[in-house]
């Protein structure tokens, strides 16, 4: 067998009697999920994928956000997108209402608040429209048509109403400068775009390879855009835990509450991993003992 599979073998086989933590509680979607779930990928920058364990895909949820803040990006450029959403660790949890006084701009683009503002930030002449310039966007990460799991969406829709909220009070800020009920649909949607771990290998291998997919050869995004949100998924990407993340770890990460979790390893690797058990900051918990295992045995961790 290759080394490189026989060893990720072995580090998913390592972690997978390890049960702590539980399925996000607050989605019924997610909640019911199979807990057992568990899924690793690595993608080089020549286009070669290894992806091992659960094929079957799963909802991206807030692993979307840094992707489109690379979309907006690209589109607005860094002082107009900065002028609406910061890039320092907030510190607190993903849902917190983190808003810089007096100005309601939110910490950063990974956190639900920033993540909002960030949709809102996306050309869509229409309502409707802007979902699908992500989900277009997020395709092209991918390099295939990616869709999106109208149940997850339909569970998200029925209980999002902190995001709502977050969104009106982004709205009264002047921060969101459209519909915020529009707008916060459009993150819904965003959110319950199906995904597999091979996808998420890649959608990351794109922001460590300056912005270049590695199978399409498609510079989906600028380099300097990719260097941007890798640069803040390294202090924010794992919401109040990024800290101790980096001294373990030491990969720019970004992690979602259906159990995926996305590494960079800056012009080496873009890693996806699934586990959907959750610890305490909503990140999974065998996903970070993966990561951990890989950054040890490859010797990624960047400092
Ligand atoms: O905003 C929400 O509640 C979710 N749909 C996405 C949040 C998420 O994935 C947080 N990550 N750990």
């Amino acid at each position: 067998m290759d080394p490189v599979r026989e060893m990720l073998t072995s580090v998913l086989d390592e972690v997978r009697g390890e049960d702590a933590g539980e399925t996000a509680q607050y989605i019924p979607e997610l909640a019911s999920a199979d807990p057992d779930r568990l899924a690793l990928a690595i993608a080089d920058p020549h286009g070669r994928r290894i992806a091992l364990g659960d094929e079957d895909p799963f909802t991206i949820q807030s692993i979307s956000k840094p992707f489109v803040f690379a979309l907006a990006l690209d589109a607005l450029g860094r002082d107009e997108v900065l002028r609406h959403v910061g890039v320092e660790p907030s510190g607190e949890p993903f849902n917190a209402i983190s808003l810089e006084e007096g100005t309601g701009r939110p910490a950063n683009p990974l956190i639900n608040a920033g993540a909002i503002a960030t949709t809102g930030l996306i050309p869509g002449p229409s309502a409707g429209e802007r979902a699908a310039r992500i989900v277009e966007g997020l395709s092209r990460f991918a390099g295939r048509t990616l869709q999106v799991d109208e149940e997850v969406y339909a569970s998200e829709a029925s209980t999002g109403d902190r995001n709502r909220a977050l969104a009106h009070l982004l709205r009264s800020y002047g921060v969101i400068e459209t519909d915020p009920h529009e707008v916060v649909e459009a993150y819904f949607r965003q959110c319950s775009v199906l995904v597999t771990v091979a996808d998420l290998a890649v959608m990351a291998g794109t922001l460590a390879f300056g912005g270049r997919h590695p199978v399409t050869g498609e510079q989906v995004v600028s380099a300097r855009t990719a260097r941007d949100v890798v640069s803040v998924m390294t202090s924010c990407g794992m919401y109040d835990a990024s800290g101790s993340w980096l001294i373990r770890v030491g990969l720019p990460a970004k992690s979602g509450v259906s159990g995926g979790l996305i590494a960079i390893s800056p012009s080496q690797f873009g890693v996806g991993v699934f586990s959907p058990r959750l610890d305490e900051y909503g990140n999974s918990t065998r996903g970070q003992r993966l990561l951990e295992r890989l950054s040890d045995a490859l010797g990624l961790h960047v400092f």
